[in-house]
């Protein structure tokens, strides 16, 4: 069996990625511990990038060279499997995944102010990362679950009539 053959979305790995080196060395320890786990098999390619994503909570190109080498596959096919699923991340991702649900019935209970609230208190804006690398905030258009309205969610944790003096507290009781 053969990795899933998925389109380059013009992704180009760069030379300085190429060299490696710029990964902490328990980070290469990490990725190889999880490459081990799947045996190193070509046809767990992405199981191998969906469990370095869980743990560094992104792709670091130099783990994509270091999974390339490890288990044979071209590099250009692992930077393409990683680029084509939007659950992946080339980018560093914070800890935790903070959501702001921006849909219509959120919208009237006042998300807006949430979302301000959330920015202002977390420095940074939707699809950024904090400094601290601790949280990413997104928003979304609606999380199934209206009536609770304005509704954050942190990770898998849902938070429901939310108030702007709450949301302080909220992300402060996070690791
Ligand atoms: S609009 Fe926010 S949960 Fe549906």
């Amino acid at each position: 069996m053969t990795t899933p053959i998925v389109p380059n979305r013009g992704f180009k790995p760069n030379e300085e990625a190429a060299k490696g080196g710029t990964v902490p060395l328990r980070t290469t320890k990490k990725v190889s511990v999880i490459i081990d786990r799947y045996k190193g098999e070509v046809e767990q390619l992405i199981p191998i990038l969906q469990d370095i994503q869980a743990e560094l909570h992104y792709l670091p190109k130099e783990a994509l060279f270091q999974v390339s080498e490890t288990i044979s596959v071209p590099i250009s096919q692992v930077f393409s499997v990683a680029t084509f699923f939007k659950a992946f991340s080339l980018k560093p991702r914070g800890k935790h995944l903070v959501n702001v649900c921006l849909g219509t019935a959120c919208h009237v209970r006042g998300a807006i102010k949430i979302l301000e609230q959330v920015e202002r208190s977390l420095e940074i804006s939707p699809g950024e990362t904090s400094s601290d690398l601790k949280f990413t905030l997104e928003t979304v258009n609606c999380m199934g679950c209206c009536a609770l309205g304005p509704v954050v969610k942190v990770d898998t944790e849902y938070f429901g009539q939310m108030k702007t003096d709450k949301i302080d507290s909220l992300l402060a009781s996070y690791e």
